[in-house]
C-alpha cells in the first residue's frame, strides 16, 4: 500500500508515546499561589465563594508558606486586608501594616519562598476604590504617589517583588524611580499590565473584601473587548522598566496572552483569577465537571498559549496531590 495519509495515532496509542511528545507541561515552577491575610492570631475562614481558599492571620499564612515552599511551589502572592480602611487607603503604605507583618513572619518560616505582595488600594479604601476619589472617580496622579509609598513599605519589609495591579497610567514609572531612589534597584516589578474590568473577579472580593462601594472599575481596569490596546498597555508597562508583565483574567483573554507572548520577550505571567478557579469547584461539586481533569487543562491551556508564569489558586492541591511536579 502505497502513502496516502499521515497517521497522527500513531504518536497516541500509549500513555508513554503521548508523554514523549507532549509540547506543554505545566511545572510547580511555573506557579504562584494566592493568599489573604487578615488581622488577627489564629484566624482561618474560607471564602465561600471559593472553597478551599481561606483568609488567613499572619501567623496561619506563615504556617501555610511553609508547606507551600516545602511542596516546591516558589512563590506566593499576598493581598491584605487591613484593621481599618479610610478615604485614602493610608494603612496600605503602613510600615506595620497587614503586608509588612505578613512578610516578616513568611520570611522567619520560609526564608528562601518568593513573596510578592499585590500592590493597589481597592482593600484599603473605606469605597473600595483602587486609588483616591476626586470628583467621583479615581484620581491617576495622585494615588501613584501613595501606590509608590505602598511598594517602597513592602520592599523594606522585605518583599521580593511588587506587584501594582490598578491600573493607574504611569504607575511603573514612579513605582520604579521611587525604589530605585531608596535602595531597591535590585527588586523586580511584575506589571498587571493588561488587567480587564473582568466579572471574573468577582469571588476574590469577597476574600478581599474589596468590593466598590459606589460604581465600577471601568474607568481604569481595560474595556474587555480590546485586544490591540492590550498590546499597548504592555508596551507602556515595559518602556516603564517592569520586569514581568502579566495578563488577566488569563481563560478568557487567552488571545491576548499569545499576542503579548508574541510582540514581548519578557516573562510573562497569567492571572487563573478567582471566578475561574469558582467556575471549576461548583461545577465539580454538582458532579459536571472532573475537577482535576478540567484544572489541570485550563492551566495547560494557560501555558500553551504562551504564559511562563500563572497564578492560581489551584497551586498548592494540585501539587500536593502531584498531579503538578
Ligand atoms: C485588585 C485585584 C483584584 C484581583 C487581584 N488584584 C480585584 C479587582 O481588580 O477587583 C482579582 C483576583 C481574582 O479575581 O482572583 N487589587
Amino acid at each position: 500500500m502505497s502513502y496516502e495519509f499521515f497517521r497522527f495515532r500513531r504518536l497516541r496509542r500509549t500513555d508513554t508515546l503521548r508523554r514523549m511528545v507532549r509540547e506543554t507541561v505545566v511545572l510547580k515552577e511555573d506557579l504562584i499561589y494566592p493568599l489573604f491575610a487578615v488581622p488577627g492570631r489564629g484566624v482561618k475562614k474560607e471564602i465561600t465563594s471559593m472553597p478551599g481558599v481561606f483568609q488567613m492571620s499572619v501567623d496561619v499564612l506563615a504556617e501555610e508558606c511553609r508547606v507551600v515552599r516545602d511542596l516546591g511551589i516558589p512563590a506566593v502572592i499576598l493581598f491584605g486586608i487591613p484593621e481599618k480602611k479610610d478615604e485614602t487607603g493610608s494603612s496600605g503604605w503602613a510600615a506595620d501594616g497587614i503586608i509588612p507583618q505578613a512578610i516578616a513572619a513568611v520570611k522567619a518560616q520560609a526564608p528562601d519562598l518568593a513573596v510578592i505582595t499585590d500592590v493597589c488600594f481597592c482593600e484599603y479604601t473605606s469605597h473600595g476604590h483602587c486609588g483616591v476619589i476626586r470628583d467621583g472617580d479615581v484620581a491617576n496622579d495622585p494615588t501613584v504617589e501613595n501606590l509608590a509609598h505602598q511598594a517602597l513599605a513592602h520592599a523594606r519589609a522585605g518583599a521580593d517583588m511588587v506587584a501594582p495591579s490598578d491600573m493607574m497610567d504611569g504607575r511603573v514609572l514612579v513605582i520604579r524611580r521611587t525604589l530605585d531612589a531608596n535602595g531597591f534597584t535590585h527588586l523586580p516589578i511584575m506589571a498587571y499590565s493588561a488587567k480587564f474590568a473582568s466579572g471574573f473577579y468577582g469571588p476574590f472580593r469577597e476574600a478581599a473584601e474589596s468590593a466598590p462601594q459606589f460604581g465600577d472599575r471601568r474607568s481604569y481596569q481595560m474595556d474587555p473587548p480590546n485586544g490591540r490596546e492590550a498590546v499597548r498597555e504592555v508596551a507602556e508597562d515595559v518602556a516603564e522598566g517592569a520586569d514581568i508583565v502579566m495578563v488577566k483574567p488569563a481563560l478568557a483573554y487567552l488571545d491576548v496572552i499569545r499576542a503579548v507572548r508574541d510582540e514581548f520577550d519578557l516573562p510573562l505571567a497569567a492571572y487563573n483569577v478567582s471566578g475561574e478557579y469558582s467556575m471549576i469547584k461548583a461545577a465539580a461539586q454538582q458532579g459536571w465537571l472532573d475537577h482535576d481533569r478540567i484544572a489541570l487543562e485550563v492551566l495547560t491551556a494557560i501555558k500553551r498559549a504562551g504564559a511562563d508564569l500563572i497564578l492560581t489558586y489551584f497551586a498548592k492541591d494540585l501539587v500536593a496531590r502531584g498531579l503538578i511536579r
